[in-house]
């Protein structure tokens, strides 16, 4: 299956491959070798994703050109994706005397991904780096594309940079052990990138969800239909590589990843201030539902459009009804990283696969919605 391509001009800067179980990362990492000299690999993993970790050390033991120069294990949760872990992990490369010739491999969900690549990107002003993306949101969203970072005080990825990965290798097998929380906390990136970019596949998606939200055996389910999620994923990161190769450094087009995302960083902050447990997915999934309604009010989107929606998220299992009201929402809004002197770009749909970026205030959007 061929790679697909994030280009600065016509040079690639990052490639996402595509292979079946974890073994396939030998030949991604086999193509960073070159001029004779052997690759030392820093692999930094998620501790929950063990049990792959093990097979990837052998994979990449087991190759001639590279080294495999020992392990990093991070708890990943959103409370630790701090400047002092990437600071722990930058600490762990020197003492295990990484030099600028080392390749850090992050084995991992997001928050893995986000924080090694930050480390990777400082360390001694930067190494390379590369990414096994072992959750369904980090395949077809944070492991592509090259931001990385940490949250800083109550706000998420605050401090950062943006540097692409020499590879994302994604296999979707390692999706099967996934919980289904998870896997549909990724489904609500997923099935944002076909809102933003159909392709032909906003229906599929949502048809594939609703099997497997009707599934009584999720894991059969996804083994019986993995080429149908490989499909997907990868049309998922097509498009993503075709956002970011236009506008790597978000200064246009790049902002309507964020479609959904304005509202889901004010409900992940009242959640985390009420105590409740919401996933970043979950977030997003309402708060796509949320841009779909405020479309509709200020006459971008036809009448009926939001609720189509709804009905979609509902089939596919998504999560749709915010439980706080939008009044409460609105100061995190304003607060949000990506407003401009309180004014909040809003990453609205005209119809499903169309979207488009209107300027408005928190307490404006806020009081369409009341
Ligand atoms: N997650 C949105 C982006 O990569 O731009």
């Amino acid at each position: 299956m061929e790679d697909i391509c994030i280009y600065d001009g016509d040079a690639v800067i990052s490639r996402i491959v595509f292979g079946h179980g974890l073994s396939g990362v030998a030949g991604a990492l086999a193509d960073c070798t070159g001029s004779g000299r052997t690759l030392p690999v820093y692999m930094i993993y998620d501790a929950h994703v063990e049990e792959f970790v093990s097979e990837v050390e052998s994979v990449v033991s087991g190759i001639g050109g590279l080294e495999f120069c020992g392990k990093y294990s991070v708890v990943a949760t959103e409370e630790g994706k701090t400047m002092d872990t990437v600071l722990d992990m930058a600490g762990w490369l020197l003492e295990n005397g990484a030099d600028r010739n080392a390749m850090v491999l992050a084995v991992g969900g997001g928050i893995t991904t986000d924080m090694a690549g930050f480390a990777a990107s400082i360390y001694k002003r930067g190494v390379r780096f590369a990414y096994v993306p072992t959750t369904l949101l980090s395949q077809v969203d944070a492991a592509i594309g090259g931001k990385t970072g940490v949250n800083y005080d109550s706000y998420k990825n605050m401090i950062g940079v943006i540097r692409q990965p020499e590879f994302t290798y994604i296999c979707p097998e390692v999706l099967e052990t996934l919980p289904l929380r998870d896997f549909l906390s990724g489904a609500a990136e997923l099935v944002k990138t076909f809102l933003i970019e159909d392709r032909g596949f906003y229906r599929r998606s949502v048809t594939f969800l609703a099997g497997l939200h009707g599934a009584a055996d999720k894991t059969a389910f996804l083994k019986g239909n993995r080429h149908e999620l490989l499909e997907l994923v990868r049309a998922a990161a097509s498009v993503k590589a075709g956002i970011v190769t236009r506008d790597q450094f978000e200064t246009g087009e790049r902002r309507k990843l964020n479609l959904g995302h304005t509202f889901a960083h004010a409900i992940e902050k009242n959640a985390r201030m009420a105590g409740d447990d919401i996933t970043h997915g979950e977030a997003v999934s309402m708060g796509m539902v949320m841009a779909a309604e405020l479309s509709v009010k200020i006459g971008l989107a036809r009448n009926g459009f939001s609720e189509a929606l709804y009905t979609d998220f509902r089939s596919a299992g998504l999560p749709v009804d915010c439980p706080y009201p939008v009044s409460e929402l609105a100061e995190a809004m304003s607060k949000d990283k990506k407003a401009e002197n309180g004014t909040i770009h809003f990453v609205l749909l005209s119809s499903q696969g169309h979207v488009e970026i209107r300027d408005m205030t928190a307490d404006r959007a806020a009081s369409l919605l009341a």
